[in-house]
């Protein structure tokens, strides 16, 4: 059957006066229209009065666009980056980086009242780092487009798929920023330039690595290029033909094993470039330290860590604990796990491949960690949550869990239920500044019986 089509009438256009007063949780300015409408409005902070052109006008809302700042927040400053604002990587340049971290955190208790019905005993005092350069992973986007002069890298535009031609990046580490240019005219000379559509960047410990996408073959003058580029920018270079299984090294054909260092357990993480590694090393670095704390072990302690990973937490917990349990839902993943158990001497520790979405896991080979008991349990799930594990989690009898989450909505959802169903009291919550200008949200919370 045709669908009828809608005829939508056009936007006007005409800028408005508008007075924000929240931010929501992509880092736009809220207000309302003089018809009382709410409209988020790109580039407004809290407080602010400012002037907007509309870009999209839904039943219920609008977005819109701040084209004057009448009336300016103190907390406005001046983004440091020539493409803010086009650039769809930070959103928050423009507010006080120290104001940045308390918008997260009041939206992380908004959140926890609104969602979760809990509020915490206590709040944590924010863990921040450095504002700027604090980027060791990022995904760029390539594509060559004549009429834009030739090869395009950068992140994805504000609002759009179109790559912003980026030359210098604020976030990123300074040594992988001052490589763009010349990242830039490599891929450009490239036979199949127009076929190269995604870099990978990460920076160990002991390299800086890309990893190039390519849907077509290279030449091997092409790849003699990119040999020269990865030895005179003293990169290690990948290349992925296909799927994540087709990555391998082009320069040097047999690079040492990566690896981030915790100073304070001893401990050397090994990882590959197509592994995932916590966006900012340093905080990071003091995400565990604190996370391991607050699990206040002693050496009778069995402890459960819970999507794992490449045992970011794992190992630093096992140096007090005396025996751990990693869960992990990537095979690759659980295999680096415990080739890291090998290369740190740690033999009370055990990792298990498990899908931790999965309601029924009964049926599945999931190991006899889940009929086992543990003392404290340590949680640090993908944005969607862990509402599968938090449903069984009263069967580990666990007495304290650390919930560290990148997505504030189901961290407050998962806690409701640890509280109002599970008894559990939530004695500390905190924010933690991992991504800052960006409006991601990290956070960790204590729960205690
Ligand atoms: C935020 S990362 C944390 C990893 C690790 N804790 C760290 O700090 O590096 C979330 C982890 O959950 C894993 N994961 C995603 N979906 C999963 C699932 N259904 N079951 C188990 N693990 C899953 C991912 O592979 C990833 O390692």
């Amino acid at each position: 059957m045709a669908r009828r089509r809608r005829n939508r009438k056009p936007i006007d256009l005409t800028p408005k006066e508008i007075q924000i007063e929240s931010m929501a949780h992509d880092g736009r300015g809220v207000g309302r229209d003089e018809d009382g409408k709410v409209v988020f409005v790109d580039y407004a902070l809290p407080g602010e009065r400012v002037m907007f052109v509309p870009v999209q006008n839904r039943k219920k809302f609008q977005f819109g666009t701040a084209t004057e700042i009448l009336d300016a927040s103190e907390h406005r400053v001046e983004p440091k980056c020539a493409v803010f604002g086009e650039c769809g990587g930070c959103v928050l340049q423009h507010l006080d980086e120290r104001v940045q971290i308390q918008y997260k955190q009041e939206q992380l208790l908004e959140n926890f009242k609104k969602i979760g019905g809990v509020q915490p005993e206590a709040l944590l005092e924010p863990l921040v780092g450095d504002h700027w350069g604090y980027r060791r992973r990022a995904r760029l986007g390539a594509k060559f487009v004549p009429k834009k002069g030739g090869m395009i890298v950068g992140f994805r535009e504000r609002n759009s798929s179109f790559i912003q031609p980026t030359t210098q990046c604020e976030v990123l580490y300074p040594q992988v920023s001052a490589l763009l240019p010349s990242l830039r005219a490599t891929l450009e000379q490239l036979s199949c330039n127009d076929k190269v559509p995604q870099i990978e960047i990460t920076v160990a410990d002991n390299a800086v690595v890309m990893i190039v996408r390519h849907l077509e073959d290279f030449t091997p003058a092409d790849l003699e290029l990119l040999k020269t580029f990865g030895r005179q920018s003293n990169l290690v270079l990948f290349l992925q033909p296909g799927n994540l299984q087709s990555v391998h090294a082009l320069y040097p054909n047999n690079p040492n094993p990566l690896f981030y260092h915790f100073q304070e357990f001893d401990i050397r993480v090994e990882f590959l470039p197509t592994d995932f590694i916590q966006v900012n090393g340093s905080i990071n670095e003091r995400l565990v330290s604190q996370a391991v704390g607050l699990l206040d072990l002693t050496p009778q302690d069995r402890v459960l860590d819970l999507f794992c990973g490449v045992g970011n937490f794992t190992l630093p917990l096992a140096r007090t604990a005396r025996h751990v349990v990693g869960v992990e839902g990537d095979q690759a993943l659980v295999k680096r796990a415990n080739h890291n158990l090998r290369i740190n001497d740690i033999e009370n520790t055990e990792f298990h491949y498990g899908d931790l979405f999965k309601e029924d896991m009964s049926s599945s080979s999931h190991g006899d960690w889940l009929e086992q008991k543990f003392d404290k349990i340590l949680l640090d799930p993908p944005r969607s949550g862990a509402a599968e594990m938090i449903s069984r989690l009263p069967q580990f009898e666990a007495s304290k869990v650390v919930y560290v989450s990148c997505g504030p909505a189901t961290l407050a959802r998962d806690a409701g239920v640890m509280v109002n169903e599970h008894g559990y009291r939530l004695t500390q919550l905190g924010v933690i500044d991992m991504f800052p200008h960006t409006a991601h949200v990290e956070s960790i919370a204590v729960f205690e019986k």
